[in-house]
């Protein structure tokens, strides 16, 4: 997720370009910058860190000029620095770019125009872009883009600029969003509203394919084809702080929503064009360098903590390789067994989490090989690690961690394939089928999070409840630790996750008349055993939600309410199954009043021990 702004018309540009950026911070905040057409030449700008660096180095020579683009980059390829910080030119300076979201053939298109002659500046995909322009302009700008566009897979919201047509800004969208403001003798382009809403309300909104040529008194639509398009005009009637959070209340509860889009964006790239494998292209392993590992360590805090339970799962099923998980404040102090055939993998959103951090440090010092899974491109995590795969959810910003949970499970799955792959431990047909399993999990997880309605009534229901009691077994009991945290943190609820055969150990003399249990009965090749262990709670007379896939139709008769996910493999279930997790905590922390985008006692980032 990055932050693209654009302007033309009869005022300064910079001034719209900064404050417009300024309101897509939270899509990226790692560099900024702009360029702006002065009347002879365009002007670059651009600085790593937030962009209070961008203004500060503007400040006393800020950029004059009717015409702009700017951005504000959560790094996806390349690490924040000035020079990967958008915008992006060809090697005339002829042609600008901004760009939000990734460009899958960035690597062949990029070998080609480098054989052609062009030199590159920066490390991310975007800068193809500009390359491919210069490479295709024959005299016309719009046929030169509409040409790009014919050669790059991906997903983008594109803003491009010309020195030899400084009249006019044409932008395009697949998959990313991308904004129309529509002034009064200027018009603004912005990849979302809040962007945009201190100066007109009345917008087009682009829909997939569409290229849009905008000058200061025109905007001119059309296909990809330039078949002319008709566009009705959005009025935004939303205020500017519900626009930032794209109409929703929370910031929680837009990045619940924002699942189907962010695990599209962590595996679309990694799946081979004829689903028959993982490329991981950030990884390079082979045979001889996965036989070298002896175990594998995962190591994280919280709900990195929690997806590293499911990617050891993976990673057993699917390679044979030993995995062991571990929580990163306990591991450096219970002298860890490490060597040179110990393969560290740590797993944070952030990147900066102390514990997670000083884990890996120890791990390394101890002689293991490192790999960092994380969100956060050039991170502390990401720098220490010798390798690192991102998981691409693009900035979260609730203290309550969701769409980065759910990406980190399809990467630990991807990872899992991959290393299967490699070590051939996994049949040829079967690999094609979890990754059409795989491809249907983002359309899954929209259909999961329109079943919201029976969710709101049990919040309400047993939302007022001071304890609640997360039962499963195998993935199931590692997808009830994730509910239980997520209810803990933002509701302040006391929930608890058990794995459901241990209950008799002890746990059940809590279990009395009306305790509500959330049971998570998904896995096939232990259901038998779950159904028991809910008929014991059901047997003390606990209100029982059952969460199972859609083909389940027992269930229903031993528990109180079932909600039910759409089918997959058993493997990829988890990712469907906290869906309604998430959005049960979420609802219920509403019904108790709670402040859900900031729960008292926690932060975004611990990077304190
Ligand atoms: C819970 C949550 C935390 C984080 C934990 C690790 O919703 O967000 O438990 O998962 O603090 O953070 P990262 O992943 O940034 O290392």
């Amino acid at each position: 997720m990055c932050g693209i702004v654009g302007y033309v018309g009869t005022n300064q540009a910079t001034p719209f370009l900064i404050e417009g950026l300024t309101k897509l911070e939270y899509r990226g905040y790692d560099s900024a910058g702009i360029a702006v057409f002065d009347g002879e030449k365009i002007i670059v700008e651009k600085s790593v860190g937030r962009l209070a660096s961008l203004k500060e180095k503007i400040a006393g020579h800020v950029p004059q000029g009717l015409i702009g683009i700017g951005h504000t980059r959560w790094a996806t390829h390349g690490r924040p620095s000035d020079l990967n910080a958008h915008p992006h030119t060809d090697c005339s300076g002829d042609f600008v770019v901004v760009h939000n979201g990734i460009i899958e053939n960035y690597l062949s298109l990029k070998e080609k125009l480098i054989k052609k002659g062009h030199v590159f500046k920066s490390e991310t995909d975007t800068e193809v872009i500009a390359h491919l322009l210069e490479e295709l302009y024959k005299g016309d700008f719009e046929a030169a883009v509409r040409e790009v566009l014919k050669r790059i897979d991906g997903s983008y919201s594109l803003v491009f600029m010309s020195r030899n047509d400084p009249d006019k800004l044409i932008c395009t969208k697949q998959d990313n969003p991308l904004v129309i403001g529509l002034g009064d003798g200027e018009n603004f382009i912005a990849s979302d509203i809040p962007a945009i809403i201190t100066r007109t309300r009345r917008t087009y909104i682009l829909n997939d394919g569409e290229v849009a040529v905008v000058k200061k008194d025109s905007v001119w639509i059309t296909d990809r084809e330039g078949i002319p398009v008709t566009k009705k005009i959005f009025e935004v009637n939303w205020n500017a702080e519900a626009a930032e959070k794209g109409g929703y209340e929370h910031f929680m509860l837009k990045e619940i929503h924002e699942q189907p889009k962010a695990v599209r964006n962590t595996m679309s790239p990694r799946i081979a064009k004829d689903g028959a494998s993982i490329v991981m292209s950030e990884l390079k392993w082979t045979r001889e360098y996965l036989d070298s590992f002896e175990k594998i360590f995962i190591v994280a805090c919280g709900t990195a903590y929690h997806a590293g339970l499911v990617g050891k799962y993976y990673i057993e099923k699917l390679t044979r390789i030993p995995v062991e998980v571990d929580i990163a404040s306990e591991f450096r102090y219970r002298s860890p067994i490490i060597n040179d055939r110990t393969l560290m993998m740590v797993v944070s959103q952030s990147g900066e989490t102390s514990d997670t951090l000083a884990a890996l440090k120890e791990s390394k010092r101890l002689g293991a090989r490192t790999l960092a899974i994380t969100n956060v491109v050039g991170s502390s995590i990401a720098r220490e690690a010798d390798q690192v795969i991102y998981t691409w959810a693009g900035p979260e910003i609730a203290v309550a961690s969701t769409k980065a949970y759910t990406t980190q499970l399809i990467t630990m799955f991807m990872l899992a394939v991959y290393m299967a792959g490699i070590k051939e431990t996994l049949a040829p047909e079967r690999t094609r089928e979890l990754i059409a399993c795989l491809r249907e999990i983002p359309a899954q997880i929209s259909e999961a999070l329109e079943d919201v309605e029976p969710i709101k009534t049990f919040a309400k229901e047993y939302g007022f409840n001071e304890d609640v009691f997360f039962i499963g077994r195998s993935l199931d009991y590692d997808v009830a630790m994730e509910g239980a945290l997520k209810l803990k943190e933002i509701s302040y609820i006391h929930a608890e996750s058990y794995a459901a055969g241990e209950l008799k150990h002890g746990t059940l003399a809590l279990i009395v008349e009306g305790i509500p249990v959330i049971a998570l009965a998904t896995q096939k090749s232990v259901y038998e055993k779950t159904l028991s262990n809910i008929k014991e709670v059901k047997a003390r007379d606990a209100i029982v939600i059952g969460i199972a896939a859609q083909d389940d139709n027992e269930l229903e008769k031993y528990v109180d309410h079932v909600i039910k996910v759409p089918q997959t493999d058993e493997l990829l279930i988890p990712i469907l199954a906290v869906i309604p997790l998430q959005l049960l905590a979420y609802y219920a922390a509403i019904t108790r009043g709670c402040d859900v985008d900031k729960p008292r006692n926690l932060a975004k980032s611990v990077t304190v021990e």
